[in-house]
């Protein structure tokens, strides 16, 4: 795809918007992680999530095989979300979990056991075995046209997925 088509692309995509998450692991850089918007759920039996992530990211030789953990931003961490997408901006507050380090303050966390790998082109999906997870009420960090925005507390209930 030439430069023109692949920006075209990108902007086509842009307009789906997502949340934000940042996916940790313990990794030979010790505790590290990096922002992605490409995080799904795939299944409620057996519990499994993906995260796709770029070829060049330095977390993609080091994620095979590992646990890992999703932790979906709130309002209040987009400077979290910039430190851990190439720009670190200081210490990270980091809570330990059996399965891997997870964030402090996070909207919802899910703890991965890796599950499978499977080619994505110029990126590789992550699939995880939840094994814990957890969550707190509050406005959510969003992505929307390459940009951060916020979604306002929605009236979280299971009456609206039904
Ligand atoms: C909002 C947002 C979403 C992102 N989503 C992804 C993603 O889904 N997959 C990915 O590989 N990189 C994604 N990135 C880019 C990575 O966070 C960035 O390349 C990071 O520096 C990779 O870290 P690493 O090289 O230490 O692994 C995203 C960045 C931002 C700001």
């Amino acid at each position: 795809m030439d430069t023109a088509s692949a920006l075209a692309l990108r902007s086509c995509l842009s307009r789906f918007v997502t949340g934000v998450a940042v996916v940790t692991f313990d990794g030979p850089r010790g505790r590290s992680g990096l922002t992605v918007n490409s995080f799904t759920s795939i299944s409620l039996d057996p519990p499994l999530v993906l995260v796709s992530v770029a070829r060049g990211a330095r977390s993609h030789d080091e994620l095979p095989g590992r646990a890992f953990c999703v932790n979906v931003l709130g309002a209040e961490q987009e400077a979290i979300a910039r430190s851990f997408a190439g720009r670190p901006a200081g210490e990270h507050a980091w809570l330990d979990h059996p399965v891997a380090p997870r964030l402090a303050g996070s909207l919802a966390w899910l703890a991965c056991q890796p599950w499978r790998e499977y080619d994505g082109g110029d990126h590789t999906l992550f699939i995880g075995l939840v094994a814990d997870f957890g969550h707190r009420d509050g406005d959510a960090l969003g992505y929307a046209n390459s940009r951060f925005t916020v979604f306002a507390e929605p009236a979280y209930g299971h009456e609206f997925l039904l």
